[in-house]
């Protein structure tokens, strides 16, 4: 598997001249807008990328896109790899350890997220303090000794400073950052009413069915991450809510969490 991920990172280098990029970042479903931040290089679709899982839900595009946000050079995965989809664990999170070898010294991740707090409404942005796991561990099998240790601590999964970062920057535009703990299941249901109440129990704010496998190997490699969900819909309350609201309200939360990623992405 490491000489797989090995030759995938050397045939991204030579495609985009030895571009290196500094950040990695995951957009997660309806969030795929933030590409049009990016001055882009060059983008690469995951089907002509050897090795690469191929991307299956339709609405994900499924590439990698390389450019600037401003001076910093960043990698862009347009589409992510569930769980529900049937890949393996190790081909959710291939993608994440590729671009440790590209050169990425930190991890941004983003996901759309039921809410499970209360408090929490339709369209807020939480970040991700901390999270949860409910899904199989993507490291269990032959520890990758290479990439990591056999037991990576998972104290400050999500990293203090940029967490911080966020909330001051939040603060100076005046723009509502919740934050909370991120549980992941493998879906492809969304809970039961007893399931929401069973991970607010536990300790959960926000719930989804991704994110977790790629901070898990992200950390396990040692890369800071950064990680923002966008709530769309708030899974204690009886009302679905109005469907074009909901997704007028994505849409503008998720143009709020492209402007956050650029500004911290700029002040790295
Ligand atoms: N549960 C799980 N995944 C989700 C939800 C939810 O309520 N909303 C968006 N993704």
């Amino acid at each position: 598997m490491y000489e797989q991920i090995k030759a995938t990172a050397a045939w991204l280098d030579v495609q985009t001249a030895d571009f290196r990029p500094e950040t990695g970042i995951i957009l997660g479903t309806g969030l795929g807008g933030f590409a049009d931040h990016i001055d882009t290089k060059f983008s690469i679709e995951y089907k002509d990328i050897p090795g690469f899982p191929v991307s299956t839900v339709e609405g994900h595009k499924g590439r990698l896109i390389f450019g600037m946000i401003g001076d910093r050079r960043v990698v862009a995965m347009q589409g992510r790899f569930h769980f529900y989809e049937g890949y393996t664990m190790a081909q959710v999170t291939f993608p994440v350890r590729v671009l440790k070898l590209l050169g990425v010294e930190q991890l941004f991740v983003s996901n759309a997220a039921g809410g499970v707090n209360p408090s929490f409404k339709i369209g807020d942005l939480m970040v991700i303090t901390d999270h949860i796991n409910l899904m199989p561990n993507p490291l269990i099998g032959r520890n990758l000794d290479q990439m990591g240790t056999r037991f990576p601590d998972m104290h400050h999964c999500y990293d203090p400073r940029l967490i911080q970062q966020a909330m001051k920057i939040a603060a100076a535009e005046h723009v509502k950052l919740q934050q909370g703990v991120y549980a992941a299941g493998t879906g492809p249901t969304y809970e039961t009413q007893a399931e929401y109440r069973y991970l607010r129990a536990i300790g959960a704010d926000a719930t989804g069915m991704s994110t977790v496998p790629e901070v898990i190997v992200a950390r396990h490699m040692g890369v800071p991450v950064f990680g923002v969900s966008v709530i769309t819909n708030v899974g204690l309350s009886d009302d679905p809510g109005d469907h074009e609201d909901v997704q007028r309200q994505g849409k503008l939360a998720g143009e709020r969490m492209s402007n956050l990623f650029v500004k911290m992405i700029k002040n790295l």
